[in-house]
C-alpha cells in the first residue's frame, strides 16, 4: 500500500510496456504518465521548484510563471497548489483544452498567446510575455525550463538511473526532444556511467532543435522554433526526425492495442521503429521514453475531424496503419 499526503510523493518509475508484439522490434517503453500531473514534467518541475526554494528565490507569496505547452504547466500548477504559491502559465493556441482546464481547476491562471513573434515564432512571443510579467511585479518567479539546469538534473538523478537499474545491458535509448531536459539528463548520465549506451534523440519534422528550417508543427511536447539552450549535441549519438502523420499513425496503432499515449510518445515510438528497422538486430536491448498518456489528446490526435482537417482523410487508412510501425 502507498499512502501519500502531497501529490508529488507518488510517481510510477518502474513501468515498461514490451512493444514487441506491436512494433515487431525489441523495444521497451518506459511509461512516465502515472503521477498526479500526468507526465514526466513533474520531475523537472519538482527539481526546479525545490532548487529555487533552497536558494531563497522562491518564498511564501511568490507567483510562479512559466511558458509551457501544457505538461510543465500542469505539473507546476499541482506543485503551486500543494505548496501555496500562485502560478501563471503562458501558453499558445496549441495548448490542449483539457490541460488548460486542469491548470485552472488547481487555481492557476492561463495566458494564451496567439500572435507569433516576428523572430522566434509562438515560443518567442510566449517568452516575451513572461518577461513582461516579471518586469511588472517582483513577486513573479520564472524558473525558465529552457535554460534551467535543474530541468536536466531531474532526469540525471531519477529517469536515467531508473532505466539503468532495470536494463543493465541497455544498448540504445530513444528520447524525445522538447526543452531537451529529458534528453540531456539521460545522455549525460549514460555518458558518465554507461558509455556503451547509444543515445538517439527523436524530434518532430519542422523543429529547429538540431538544425533545419522551421515548419508547421501541431502536436505539442516535442520540437522547438528556437534552439534549446540546454542542448549539447556532443552527448547525442544520432537524431531521428518524425513527420506528424507518422506520429499520428503510431499513436493510433498503440491505441488499437489498448495503450492510449500522448502525441510525443507516438513520435518517439515511430522514430525508434524507423531506427530499429534500419540498424536493429534482434538481440539489441532498446528502451524508449513515453512522456505522457493520451487522455489530454482526445480532442486532437484521437479526434477524426481534427486529423482530417490537418493531415487529410487518408492519414489513418487501414493500410498505412497496418504497415507503419512494422516498417
Ligand atoms: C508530452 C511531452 N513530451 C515530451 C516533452 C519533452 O520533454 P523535454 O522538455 O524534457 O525535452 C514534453 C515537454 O514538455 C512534453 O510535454
Amino acid at each position: 500500500m502507498t499512502i501519500i499526503s502531497v501529490p508529488t510523493e507518488f510517481n510510477e518509475e518502474d513501468l515498461y510496456v514490451d512493444l514487441r508484439p506491436i512494433v515487431q522490434h525489441p523495444l521497451y517503453l518506459k511509461c512516465e504518465g502515472f503521477n498526479f500531473a500526468g507526465s514526466i514534467k513533474l520531475k523537472a518541475a519538482t527539481e526546479m521548484v525545490e532548487a529555487a526554494e533552497w536558494i531563497g528565490v522562491l518564498k511564501p507569496g511568490s507567483i510562479l510563471v512559466e511558458s509551457s505547452s501544457g505538461n510543465l504547466g500542469a505539473a507546476l500548477s499541482l506543485i503551486a497548489a500543494s505548496k501555496g504559491y500562485g502560478f501563471v502559465c503562458v501558453t499558445d493556441s496549441r495548448c490542449n483544452l483539457s490541460a488548460r482546464r486542469f491548470m485552472e481547476a488547481m487555481g492557476s491562471q492561463v495566458h494564451i498567446i496567439s500572435e507569433p513573434a516576428a523572430d522566434g515564432g509562438l515560443l518567442g512571443a510566449r517568452i516575451a510575455h513572461v518577461q513582461e510579467l516579471c518586469a511588472s511585479d517582483d513577486r513573479y518567479v520564472w524558473l525558465n525550463q529552457y535554460t534551467n539546469t535543474d530541468n536536466w538534473k531531474a532526469h540525471y538523478r531519477t529517469t536515467a538511473p531508473a532505466i539503468a537499474r532495470r536494463f543493465p545491458q541497455l544498448d540504445v535509448l530513444f528520447v524525445g526532444a522538447g526543452t531537451t531536459g529529458t534528453l540531456m539528463g539521460c545522455a549525460r548520465y549514460f555518458r558518465t556511467l554507461h558509455r556503451q549506451v547509444r543515445i538517439v534523440a527523436v524530434d518532430s519534422a519542422g523543429s529547429v532543435t538540431f538544425g533545419g528550417s522551421p515548419g508547421r508543427r501541431m502536436i505539442p511536447g516535442l520540437g522547438t522554433s528556437v534552439r534549446p539552450a540546454l542542448l549539447d549535441e556532443s552527448f547525442v549519438h544520432e537524431v531521428v526526425h518524425v513527420e506528424e502523420p507518422d506520429t499520428i499513425r503510431a499513436c493510433h496503432r498503440l491505441a488499437r492495442r489498448g495503450f492510449l499515449f500522448g502525441g510525443s510518445t507516438g513520435t518517439v515510438v515511430s522514430g525508434a521503429t524507423q531506427w530499429l528497422s534500419q540498424h536493429g538486430d534482434r538481440s539489441l536491448t532498446a528502451v524508449a521514453i513515453a512522456p505522457d498518456l493520451g487522455e489530454r489528446y482526445l480532442d486532437t490526435i484521437y479526434q477524426t475531424n481534427w486529423l482530417h482537417d490537418l493531415y487529410g482523410e487518408d492519414v489513418l487508412n487501414p493500410d498505412a496503419l497496418a504497415t507503419d510501425l512494422t516498417a
